[in-house]
């Protein structure tokens, strides 16, 4: 096959380890998919693979590259790869070892789902990993119901927007925190109080809460406890949460990483056809320009997601 460019990196460090390599692309196993990537999204997490500190991700994967979700156009089926045809436009995570800033992806078939037709690639390219990290946070750990209330700490980022968005198609009432230039825009997205977390404590908007979903961390977790009602739940992303804390308060508290899950996407796309859930692009970058577009998201106030044109 001809040379494909990836984004990637030959060591740990800053923005300039980043480098546009010309090569072969892979071929995928018996359960794969080699798909021609459209559009990529750009995750945090790609930042902290970036500097080395994400602990999965060690010196053995080098070269590695980043991305760790997509959109795009199957290519070609591995021998037992039979849920896709080549030509099915599909999105989805790309595993823990990489590969959404290219031209081509291998992935696990069971890891995608088709493309809604009502979102072009850079559209869909935004929802895998942010907006499942969303779900499973609400969902499948913190088992949110209709008429509970959740308070969302960082409502305007890539997961945050998602989250408020699928809290409310469940009938939930939704609480989050945004910096003052974003709300209006979480207004936009249906949550019911929105706290300018610069100006205003949160803890005199919020009380009796059935779960705090933190996507911050420090302070903003430690103020957060005395917030839920006895039996609420701390659901976050980031560090392990204290389990004296949450006894201390009578909570629980759960820390997850999101999991691929192509039977969940296509019950996500299915939200995003119907049009009660939109994803939010806040910026497009070609992707030689990948170093700009990790910058942006670095930078950490992304409103909705950066995304990658590939092709
Ligand atoms: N465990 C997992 O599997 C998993 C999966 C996905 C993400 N994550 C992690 O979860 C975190 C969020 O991810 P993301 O993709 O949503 O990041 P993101 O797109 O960069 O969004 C972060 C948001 O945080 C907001 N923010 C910053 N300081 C805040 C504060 N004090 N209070 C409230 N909001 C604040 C910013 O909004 P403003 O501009 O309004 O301040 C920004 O939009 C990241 O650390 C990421 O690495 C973990």
């Amino acid at each position: 096959m001809a040379p494909i460019t990836k984004i990637r990196i030959h060591r740990f460090g800053g923005q300039e380890v980043l480098r546009a390599d010309d090569v072969e692309p892979s071929l995928p196993d018996a359960g794969q998919v080699l798909v021609a990537v459209r559009a990529a999204s750009v995750n945090p997490v790609d930042f902290k693979i970036r500097s080395g500190k994400y602990p999965a991700v060690k010196d053995d994967r080098l070269p590695y590259t980043l991305g760790r979700d997509f959109s795009g156009v199957v290519e070609k089926c591995g021998a037992q790869a039979t849920r896709f045809q080549v030509g099915d436009e599909v999105f989805g995570i790309v595993n823990i070892y990489g590969g959404g800033y290219a031209e081509k992806a291998v992935v696990d078939e069971r890891a995608i789902a088709s493309k809604p037709a009502a979102l072009d690639h850079v559209l869909a390219a935004a929802v895998p990993l942010a907006g499942q990290t969303a779900w499973q946070g609400l969902f499948r750990h913190g088992q949110l119901k209709a008429g509970q209330t959740v308070l969302i700490h960082g409502g305007s980022g890539g997961v945050g927007h998602f989250a408020i968005q699928f809290a409310k198609a469940k009938g939930a009432r939704v609480l989050t925190t945004v910096s003052a230039e974003n709300v209006e825009f979480a207004r936009e997205l249906g949550a019911d109080i929105v706290i300018d977390y610069e100006k205003q404590r949160f803890e005199d908007k919020a009380s009796d809460l059935d779960m705090v979903f933190d996507l911050i961390d420090g302070e903003t977790r430690e103020r957060s406890w005395k917030l839920l009602k006895k039996g609420g739940i701390l659901i976050t992303t980031l560090t392990d949460p204290s389990h004296d804390k949450a006894s201390e308060h009578g909570v629980r508290a759960t820390r997850y990483t999101v999991e691929a899950d192509g039977s969940e996407l296509a019950e996500i796309a299915s939200l995003l056809t119907s049009g009660k859930v939109k994803p939010h692009v806040q910026e497009t970058y070609p992707l030689r320009s990948a170093v700009d577009a990790l910058d942006s998201v670095e930078k950490g106030h992304s409103l909705g997601k950066v995304v990658l044109m590939v092709s």
